[in-house]
This record gives C-alpha cells, sequence and structure tokens, in this order.
C-alpha cells in the first residue's frame, strides 16, 4: 500500500511538472539586468557609456550593449543549455526567423513594467531612459511569433522547449519613484500596478504558447552602491548588519512578497504551465553578507567603476563618464557601475537559480 502511495506521488509529479530536458530557445523581456544591446541599438541617447569600454572589458573585450563588465544573469543561463548569447529584437528585426532561431532577447535598459504614460501623468516622464516598457517587448514578441507560427497546435510545439524569463523587470519603476523623493510609504502605492503588470504579461504569454516560465524578483536595492549614496544618513539605525539600507531593501520583499502571491494565483489559473520564481534577492544577498566567501575581495558595497565617493559612485561622475575609472580587478567586486553588478556577481545569482536554491521549483 505505501508503496503503491509512492508511486501514484512520483509518477503524479512527473506528470505535472514534466521539466524538458534542455530549452531550445530562451526569451528575455525586462531591463538592464538583461539588456544585451536593445538600448545601445534604440539610439536613445548619443554615445551612451555602455557602448563603449570598460563596460564589456572583462568578457567580450568590447562594449556590446550590456550593462556590466562582462557576461549577465542571462547569458550564464544560455551557456548552460548550449544555447548561443541572446542577441537582441532591435538590430535583427529584419531577419527574425534565421536569427532568432533560439531565441530572442527584448529587454531594454531603464525599461518599466509600467507604460510610459504613467509617468507623464505623474509628470516624471522627462527622466525615463526609454518608453520601451513591458507592453512594447510584448508587441514585439507578438509580432515575432506571427513570423514564426500561425494556429494554436503550431505555436504551443514551437514554445514547448522555449524558456521564458520575464524580468527582472519593475526595478526601475521604483528607481525612478525613488530618485524623485519617494520613500518606503510614498512608493508602495505603485506595488500593486507594476505587480498587476508583470501578471498580465505571464498570463499573456502562456496564452500565447509559454509553458516555461522563469519570474524573478527585485534585487536587495539597499545595498545598491547608487541608493547608498543617494540616501545615506547619519543615522546608524538605517542601516542593517550588512551596511545595506533597511528601508529600500524592506521595499524590494514587499514588491518580491506582493510579487509571489499574484504568481501562485497564476499557477492556479494555468496548471499547465510552470511558472518560476527566481529569488533575486535570496541569490544577491549572500554577495553582501559573504562576501569573502566568493572571492569578493574589496567590499561588496563599493562599485568597481565610478567617480569616487565612500561607495565609489558619483552621480556626476558615473562609470565612462569623465572622472570616473574601473578598478583593476572587477572579479573582487560584487557591484559594477553603482546600478549595475559585475559579471563575478551575475554568475553567483544564475548559478544559484540554475542549482534550484533560489528558485521555487527547478529550471
Ligand atoms: C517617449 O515618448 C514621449 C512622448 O511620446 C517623447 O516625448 C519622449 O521623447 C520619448 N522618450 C524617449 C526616451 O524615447
Ligand atoms: C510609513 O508609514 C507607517 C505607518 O503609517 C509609519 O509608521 C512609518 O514610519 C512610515 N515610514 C516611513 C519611512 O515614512
Ligand atoms: C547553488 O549555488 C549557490 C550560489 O552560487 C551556492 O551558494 C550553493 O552552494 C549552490 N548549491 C548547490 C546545492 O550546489
Amino acid at each position: 500500500m505505501v508503496t503503491l502511495f509512492f508511486l501514484f506521488v512520483c509518477f503524479y509529479t512527473a506528470l505535472s511538472s514534466s521539466i524538458p530536458l534542455g530549452y531550445d530557445k530562451i526569451y528575455s523581456f525586462g531591463d538592464s539586468l538583461a539588456d544585451t544591446g536593445n538600448f545601445l541599438h534604440s539610439g536613445a541617447l548619443t554615445n551612451p557609456v555602455i557602448g563603449k569600454l570598460p563596460y564589456g572589458e572583462t568578457f567580450f573585450h568590447h562594449a556590446t550593449g550590456r550593462c556590466s563588465n562582462g557576461r549577465l544573469i542571462v547569458d550564464f543561463i544560455a551557456e548552460k543549455y548550449g544555447l548561443p548569447y541572446l542577441p537582441p529584437y532591435l538590430p535583427i528585426v529584419e531577419s527574425l526567423k534565421s536569427k532568432g532561431k533560439h531565441g530572442v532577447n527584448f529587454a531594454v535598459a531603464g525599461a518599466t513594467a509600467l507604460d510610459s504614460k504613467f509617468f507623464y501623468d505623474q509628470g516624471i516622464g522627462q527622466i525615463l531612459w526609454t518608453n520601451y516598457s513591458l507592453n512594447t517587448q510584448l508587441g514585439w514578441f507578438k509580432r515575432l511569433k506571427s513570423s514564426v507560427c500561425t494556429t494554436k497546435q503550431e505555436c504551443n510545439s514551437y514554445f514547448k522547449r522555449s524558456l521564458f524569463l520575464l524580468g527582472e523587470i519593475g526595478g526601475n519603476d521604483y528607481n525612478y519613484a525613488f530618485f524623485v523623493g519617494g520613500n518606503y510609504n510614498k512608493t508602495k502605492g505603485m506595488v500593486p500596478f507594476v505587480v498587476g503588470t508583470i501578471s498580465a504579461a505571464a498570463s499573456m504569454l502562456i496564452e500565447e504558447g509559454a509553458k516555461h516560465l522563469v519570474v524573478p524578483g527585485n534585487f536587495p536595492i539597499g545595498c545598491s552602491a547608487a541608493y547608498l549614496t543617494l540616501f545615506a544618513t547619519q543615522d546608524k539605525a538605517a542601516y542593517d548588519r550588512n551596511g545595506c539600507l533597511k528601508e529600500h531593501n524592506a521595499f524590494s520583499k514587499y514588491h518580491n512578497f506582493q510579487l509571489k502571491l499574484a504568481l501562485e494565483k497564476l499557477r492556479q489559473k494555468y496548471p499547465e504551465a510552470r511558472i518560476i520564481y527566481a529569488d533575486y534577492y535570496g541569490a544577491a544577498m549572500a554577495l553582501f553578507h559573504i562576501p569573502h566567501h566568493l572571492g569578493i575581495k574589496n567590499g561588496a558595497l563599493s562599485a568597481c567603476c565610478g567617480g569616487g565617493g565612500p561607495y565609489n559612485f558619483n552621480y556626476k561622475a558615473r562609470c565612462g563618464h569623465i572622472g570616473s575609472k574601473a578598478c583593476k580587478d572587477p572579479s573582487s567586486y560584487a557591484n559594477w557601475d553603482g546600478v549595475h553588478l559585475t559579471e563575478t556577481a551575475y554568475r553567483h545569482v544564475a548559478t544559484g537559480l540554475l542549482n534550484g536554491t533560489f528558485t521555487s521549483q527547478p529550471i
């Protein structure tokens, strides 16, 4: 009887989870944490710093439009499945079928979950880096889809072994709000809108044929050199034992908690899909909590590349601008430019996702 029950449970689990042996395509949506070249190609800024060294210096040895010294989480995930690094959507839009056969990256640095209209309505639209919000990126996906499959059956089969990375997204919505003077209580009101937008995007992708989705939460923003610099205070009680800002980390946790609740609802609505929560917060926290174990010898909170100050973040001399300079050994830092992480840090986060420690179920 016991054996039978055990068998039944195993069989049932295997059926309901059905993790593919590998993925043949990856589609990525999000912001600068995942952008592999869209922002650079969009031409939103003339001569943006991410289009020149030291960006890209470590792995690619030239700038690719990635906001780091090397590979991003999405690159390590592609490596794990033996897939090429994801091409950014904008430069290949005319040859999607041939060049996008292992997936496409729709993420754009600076992108928000909410449409730009939200920010214009609040009177802060001018601070947006890009209008290519999550909805715009989903529109690009639909356009791509219409070039690769037509019937529902055809599309389900085309995306059967595709991995959809939906985020991280939403971090910029809050960054913009905090940078114009928001605090926890003021910004909290945005969370239901941001989470609702992410959740609606997941529903749309599932209805378009996505079976395997990874939805990451936000990083501990209170440990970012930019936040630590902009919100520096003499009040020791504002900092946790790692030297991070408590209020801002609590905000990330609040967003993540709400996101997890929304994903739980989606799992009930779409039992045929695997909706995986990725705990970027937890995975990144180890960088700040036990940096020495991870080879982060130079203090986890200071940026490798910047223009001075207690965290080597100077808004007027950000990485790549005059007055800034990159450290000699980026692999001994967690933070790259004040806002983004180093390749070393991204590898650590990706490892923690791929080995299942920081995902709600295996990818
Ligand atoms: C976004 O759209 C607004 C209004 O359509 C426009 O004025 C603005 O220049 C755009 N911003 C960017 C960064 O493209
Ligand atoms: C936020 O609001 C709560 C309850 O109204 C209050 O106790 C708390 O001090 C406020 N926090 C901040 C950072 O303003
Ligand atoms: C998974 O990866 C994380 C992050 O690199 C690491 O701390 C952890 O020890 C790994 N766990 C296993 C079971 O391999």
